[in-house]
């Protein structure tokens, strides 16, 4: 069980002290935002190299972006554990994944909550990981939408039938009161934004988490 909190919900001009509060998480998620692809605009490649330089934990950067052909190798350039594109932001989702794993990233490929995963489902070979959004991407701080679980479900059993080796993450209103419903459905690896930097003591907020996503585990 992965937690992955989001610096979307960290103060901005007080960054390196917020993922210093996280340093027990899995990884750092950044989402980096163009204002194209989600009507938001965050951080770009100098923003995470920033936070690269001062993490103490791997970062795994979910990019919300258009044109990811041209823009996704670059982030794996800059030595982040894993890159997360979206499936709706290329035509050839297969090609960019190999790029990325060549350059030396963990290659991720999400779905929005309107998009059906189950034509991605046999390309699952070719990701590390597969990112579920629980929210419509753009913002911190929206409700989880529990109706993707049998979209979590598909996933996790594609990866059980497969072999694989795939992360199943889920993005978007995980806090204790959701994650146990994530992880029911298969989901390993969870992101949270507000429910950890909106918490006094960030700390145990990723324990709590960590410890109801692993009672509902599978
Ligand atoms: C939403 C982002 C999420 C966001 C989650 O588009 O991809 O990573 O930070 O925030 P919470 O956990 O507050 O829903
Ligand atoms: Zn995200």
């Amino acid at each position: 069980m992965r937690i992955q909190p989001s610096i979307l919900s960290a103060d901005f001009v007080n960054m390196q002290a917020a993922i210093e509060t996280i340093a027990s998480a899995d990884a750092v998620h950044v989402d980096v935002m163009d204002n194209h692809f989600v009507p938001n605009l965050t951080f770009g490649p100098a923003m995470v190299t920033r936070v690269q330089a001062v993490s103490p934990i791997p970062l795994d950067v979910h990019l919300m972006i258009t044109d990811v052909d041209r823009w996704a190798p670059g982030y794996a350039e800059l030595g982040v554990f894993s890159v997360t594109f979206h499936a709706e932001a290329t035509e050839n989702p297969v090609a960019l994944a190999r790029r990325l794993r060549e350059i030396g990233a963990r290659a991720g490929l999400a779905v929005k909550p309107g998009t059906d995963v189950r034509p991605y489902l046999e390309m699952l070979p070719e990701f590390d990981q597969l990112l579920v959004m629980t929210v419509e991407p753009g913002f911190g701080g929206q409700s989880f939408l529990a109706d993707m679980m049998p979209k979590v479900a598909a996933v996790r059993s594609a990866v059980a039938v497969g072999g694989l080796d795939v992360w199943v993450q889920v993005d978007g209103g995980i806090s204790l009161d959701t994650i146990a419903q994530a992880a029911e459905a298969g989901a390993d690896t969870f992101v949270a934004g507000s429910s950890v930097f909106g918490s006094p003591d960030a700390a145990a907020a990723i324990s709590g988490l960590r410890s109801a996503a692993a009672a509902h585990s599978h």
